[in-house]
C-alpha cells in the first residue's frame, strides 16, 4: 500500500480501472464495505482521507471531528487498499478554485439546514474527480442526499465517472454508523431512537402505508416518544431529493436529529413493488463496531 500526498502521485501509482473511495477519515465498517465493494468491482482502489473544512457549517463540528491517521492507515492496509491519498488543504484548494454549484438536489433537507454544506461537498468531490479521473467513485447511502448531489453534479459537468452508492451500515442495535458516533458519550443510548423510529415507518410502509404524511407523522411521533426532536423528517424522491406526496418511485425517508451535542442523519430507502413497497434499511453488524476499539 502506498501513502501519497499529491494528486499527481495518486494518479501515477494507480492503474487503468481506478476506484476512488473519498473519506474524511476515522474509518468504520461503512467505509470498509465501500472499499470491499470497490475491490470486487475494480482493479485499483484509492482511498482519500481529507477532513474538508468547506463542508462544515459549524466550526465546533470541524474542530471536534475525530481524526486518527495511523488507525485509518492500518485499517486501509488490512482492507487491501492500493493507495491512500492524504492531501494538504493547499493541494486540494489551490488558488483560485471556483466553488461548484451543488444544484437543485441540494436545496431541501440537509441543504436547507446546513448553509454552504453541499457547495463544500460538491467543490471538494469535483476537485478529487477531476484531479484523479477515477472510473468509479463510492459513497455511502446514509448520506443519500450527498449521493444525489454528487450524481447530478458529475452529470452536469460531464465527468466520466460512475457514482456507486453503498448500503448504509448499522451498529448491532441499528444506529447508522457515523464517525460522529464516537462523540455521543452517554447520549449513545438515546441515539438508537433514530433508527428505531425510521424502522417503525419501514414496518408501516411494508404493511401498506405509502403516503408522505402518514410515514413522516409516524417517524415524528416515534422520535417524540423517545425524547428526540428532529430538524426535519422528509419523504423525498431518490434522484432529485424533492419532497413527494407518496412512494410512487424510489424515495428516501430521511431525518436529521441532534442528540446531545451531536447532529446525526439517517434514512431508509423505499421503492414500490407491485401493490406494496419494499424497504432497504441497510445492513447491520453482528459485532461491536471498530469505531469503539
Ligand atoms: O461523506 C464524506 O465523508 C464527505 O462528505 C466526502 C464525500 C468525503 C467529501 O468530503
Amino acid at each position: 500500500m502506498q501513502v501519497v500526498h499529491t494528486f499527481a502521485e495518486a494518479r501515477d501509482t494507480t492503474g487503468v480501472d481506478l476506484a476512488l473511495v473519498p473519506t474524511m477519515g476515522y474509518l468504520h465498517e461503512g467505509h470498509l464495505s465501500l472499499i470491499e465493494k470497490a475491490k470486487a468491482e475494480t482493479s485499483v482502489v484509492c482511498v482519500s482521507i481529507f477532513v474538508n473544512p468547506t463542508q462544515f457549517d459549524v466550526a465546533a463540528d470541524l474542530s471536534s471531528y475525530p481524526r486518527d491517521l495511523e488507525r485509518d492507515l492500518a485499517l486501509c492496509e488490512a482492507a487491501g487498499v492500493d493507495t491512500v491519498l492524504v492531501p494538504s488543504a493547499e493541494e486540494v484548494y489551490p488558488e483560485p478554485l471556483d466553488p461548484i454549484d451543488p444544484g437543485p438536489a441540494a436545496e431541501g433537507m440537509e441543504g436547507a439546514h446546513r448553509p454552504g454544506h453541499f457547495e463544500g461537498v460538491a467543490t471538494v468531490v469535483h476537485r478529487f474527480l477531476t484531479a484523479l479521473d477515477p472510473h468509479h467513485a463510492y459513497f455511502g447511502r446514509k448520506d443519500a442526499q450527498q449521493v444525489a448531489v454528487i450524481r447530478t453534479m458529475a452529470a452536469e459537468h460531464g465527468l466520466d465517472v460512475e457514482i456507486v452508492p453503498g448500503s448504509t451500515v448499522r451498529e448491532q442495535d441499528g444506529l447508522a454508523l457515523s464517525s460522529r458516533n464516537v462523540r455521543l458519550g452517554l447520549d449513545r443510548a438515546r441515539a438508537v431512537g433514530i433508527s428505531e423510529s425510521l424502522f417503525a415507518a419501514a414496518d408501516a410502509a411494508e404493511a401498506g402505508e405509502r403516503s408522505a404524511a402518514g410515514l413522516q407523522a409516524l417517524v415524528e411521533l416515534e422520535l417524540q416518544v423517545r425524547g428526540l426532536q428532529p430538524e426535519y423528517v422528509t419523504l423525498a424522491d431518490a434522484v432529485w431529493m424533492k419532497p413527494v406526496g407518496e412512494v410512487h418511485r424510489e424515495a428516501v425517508l430521511a431525518t436529521a436529529v441532534p442528540v446531545g451535542g451531536v447532529r446525526l442523519i439517517d434514512n431508509i430507502v423505499l421503492a414500490p413493488a407491485g401493490p406494496g413497497v419494499v424497504v432497504d434499511r441497510g445492513v447491520r453488524l453482528d459485532r461491536p463496531s471498530i469505531l469503539y476499539r
